[in-house]
């Protein structure tokens, strides 16, 4: 018994290493979008050891995101290394070594373990992209992306490697926020997703895992929240600046809901509920709200117009 026992772990455990054996380490990876959110994932990627392209429409804009990397790494590194400025300079010139950029995905996507989508949130413009990168991808090569609206499981079956498709959804700013959501489709193979989970720790992320469904865990709870703030504010129960101070102080958030909505931006906001309403129209947390409505027809986006629920100028 005692043999069938060790027989068994031993067995267990072979059958295991093997599957481990078989995950993709990924080394080589391609970021395309270098906004917001891409910069931000392509810097955590070279800050931890991979070789990354950073992939955008033309080379003014990637000046810009190298130039906003560069400054971002300066921050952090003034906190990491805040007793020791060499080696803090060396990490900074080891990250920029590992980072170069193109103008070209075709041509720098056939060397890579793993494409990180992060362009502008537009399903057919998504679709075409990996549709073309798919014909230049080696085989083995893992596609994601960092949508936040998106089906992911639609991008998948836009290519021929829906068991290589997933989604990694990271939070803004990318280097600050230590949460991954990494997203399973019914399609998604165990090997590919526990390969996006590793990748996920490796740039020093906790990753959890959701099915492929409307917001995945963290906007699914956060922006029916933020509507029924301004529900609550439309129906003149309380005005904005207490309800603020209201979730701040008794629910210990760091930011109220109308704060965060002029952060996030309310047009991204009326976007992400107008596209889950035509999804379930009749789910009351889902129903778009006439406020943020007229806010976004007067260019009141927020914080980035100077003026959302709040005025910022
Ligand atoms: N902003 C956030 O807080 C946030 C958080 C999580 C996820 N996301 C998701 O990340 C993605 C990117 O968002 P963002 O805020 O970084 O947007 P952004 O507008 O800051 O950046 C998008 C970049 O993609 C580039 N781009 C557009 N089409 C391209 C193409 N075909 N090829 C190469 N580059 C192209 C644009 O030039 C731009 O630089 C979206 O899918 C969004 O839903 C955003």
């Amino acid at each position: 018994m005692a043999f069938a026992t060790r027989h068994f772990v031993r067995a267990a455990s072979s059958a295991a290493a093997t599957a481990a054996a078989k995950k993709l380490i990924v080394k080589h990876v391609t970021v395309i979008g270098g906004g917001l959110m891409g910069a931000g994932i392509a810097q955590v990627a070279a800050a931890s050891g991979h070789t990354v392209v950073l992939v955008d429409q033309s080379d003014e804009i990637l000046k810009k995101s190298t130039k906003g990397i560069e400054e971002s790494l300066k921050r952090v590194t003034k906190k990491k290394f805040a007793d020791k400025p060499e080696a803090g300079a060396e990490f900074i010139e080891k990250t920029l070594k590992n980072l170069t950029t193109s103008t070209d995905a075709v041509a720098v996507v056939h060397s890579t373990d793993l494409v990180i989508e992060a362009i502008v949130e537009n399903q057919e413009i998504k679709n075409e992209l990996f549709k073309r990168l798919d014909k230049f991808a080696p085989e083995h090569t893992i596609f994601a992306s960092n949508t936040s609206s998106l089906q992911i499981t639609q991008l998948a079956n836009s290519t021929t490697r829906q068991d290589r498709f997933g989604g990694l959804h990271f939070f803004n700013p990318v280097p600050m926020m230590k949460l991954v959501e990494v997203i399973k489709t019914p399609m998604t193979s165990q090997k590919t997703f526990e390969s996006l989970v590793d990748f996920s720790k490796a740039v020093g992320k906790s990753p959890v895992s959701c099915k492929d469904t409307p917001g995945f865990i963290v906007n699914r709870l956060l922006v029916p929240y933020m509507m029924e703030a301004v529900r609550l504010f439309e129906r003149g129960d309380a005005s904005k600046e207490d309800i603020d101070v209201a979730m701040k102080l008794g629910a210990g958030y760091p930011m109220g809901p109308f704060e965060l909505l002029d952060y996030v931006g309310l047009d991204t906001s009326k976007y992400i509920i107008d596209g889950w309403h035509s999804l379930e129209p009749n789910n009351p947390l889902f129903a778009p709200s006439p406020l943020l409505n007229k806010l976004v027809e007067e260019k009141k986006l927020g914080k980035k117009t100077g003026e959302g629920f709040y005025k910022y100028k």
